[in-house]
């Protein structure tokens, strides 16, 4: 019987030959990309929230660093960002006021791919994830096995909730039920303020659509000068949700997927909304079949509204009550976001610039 490593290496050399051109069935799902690039321009692209971080992944990777290395340093400026309440350290907690956080990686080049489901305790998952793709057999570890094995890779245990942080869930958790036994801290207006009905995470940052509860995420994909790719997403998930729930960020096709063939996919928003439809890999397949990045996306979106038909998910005219991002970047370089709603933005930085763009959207509101 053949050992572990032996069944690694063998299937190592099976990929080797995938590579040098053996034949392979399975049609286009497996065949030849759609995208043929030899050198291209090194860009990264991320949520609008993620301006620090692709600028800090092109100083990785001008610096020769691998694209993986480099999307993962820039979400980790934003993951330890105390002020930032959707991703890492001051992210907004679950239910019960405990921070529970999701991260994935993809790494083009090797096809790996690491994550972490309701990690407690640690501020950096995104790093976790890719330390779970470096230094497992595995993909995905959540809840206490995850935090065992991050603690066993070095990483401290922490309380991650701020408080700023815990004020907002304090305010939440007063004003669920008029007739619980928590008064409201304050009778003011601005609780509307704290959490727009546009849906933003934070000011300026439109990214979700329910008023109270933000789905605030950051996803950074990003190429070198030799074509090769690499994906992270990472989040605190949806404010205040059920304790164990878990959203689109950590799940492998859903919140990110790279095909270092094709591009690279990641999103934002209501991610049951994204799990439903594996809406990176959609993309991405998009991409392949032959749509640019925006188009994709756009594309992808269309998906999510086909798959939205509760009536409990959709406004007074029928449309999502909710909304999704996709950020999306071709094996050209070339980018693209969308999200279902208009006021999106993604940030982008090529040629010594980062800079936020509009997203495409496909409702007016
Ligand atoms: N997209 C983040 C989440 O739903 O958790």
């Amino acid at each position: 019987m053949a050992t572990r490593r032996q069944f690694v290496r063998r299937v190592a050399s099976a990929g080797a030959g995938v590579a040098a051109g053996v034949a392979v069935p399975g049609g286009w799902l497996e065949g030849a990309p759609a995208v043929h690039a030899r050198q291209v321009r090194p860009v990264a692209i991320s949520s609008a929230n993620g301006l620090r971080a692709v600028a800090r992944a092109m100083e990785v990777l001008e610096g020769g660093g691998e694209p993986v290395e480099a999307v993962v340093s820039g979400v980790n400026i934003v993951e330890l960002d105390p002020e930032d309440t959707s991703v890492g350290y001051g992210g907004l907690p679950n239910y019960e006021g405990v921070v529970q956080l999701d991260a994935s990686v993809m790494n083009g080049p090797t096809r790996g791919a690491g994550a972490v489901a309701a990690l407690e305790g640690i501020k950096t998952p995104s790093r976790v994830a890719l330390a779970v793709m470096r230094y497992t057999d595995h993909v995905l570890l959540v809840g206490e096995g995850a935090q065992r094995f991050a603690v066993s890779m070095g990483f401290k245990v922490e309380d991650l909730l701020t408080e700023k942080a815990r004020e907002r869930w304090l305010e939440w958790r007063a004003g669920l039920n008029p007739d619980d036994d928590y008064l409201e801290p304050k009778e003011s207006g601005d609780r509307v303020e704290r959490f727009p009905v546009s849906g933003a995470a934070e000011p300026g940052m439109l990214d979700s659509y329910d008023g109270e509860r933000p789905w605030g995420t950051i996803n950074c994909n990003a190429i070198d000068r030799d074509g090769n790719l690499a994906g992270v997403t990472t989040t605190s998930g949806l404010a205040f949700k059920l304790p164990g729930r878990v959203g689109d960020s950590p799940l492998v096709g859903a919140g990110l997927y790279v095909d270092n063939d094709v591009g690279a996919c990641g999103s934002t928003g209501r991610g049951e909304a994204v799990i439903n439809v594996c809406g990176s890999h959609t993309v991405v397949e998009l991409m392949r079949a032959g749509m640019s990045p925006q188009d994709a996306a756009l594309e992808g979106l269309r998906r999510i509204l086909r798959w939205t038909v509760e009536k409990r998910l959709l406004d007074e005219q029928g449309r999502p009550a909710f909304n999704v991002n996709f950020y999306a970047l071709n094996k050209r370089g070339e980018t693209g976001g969308a999200a279902l709603w208009p006021g999106s933005r993604f940030a982008v930085s090529v040629d010594g610039e980062a800079r936020l763009e509009d997203a495409a959207y496909l409702f007016e509101r």
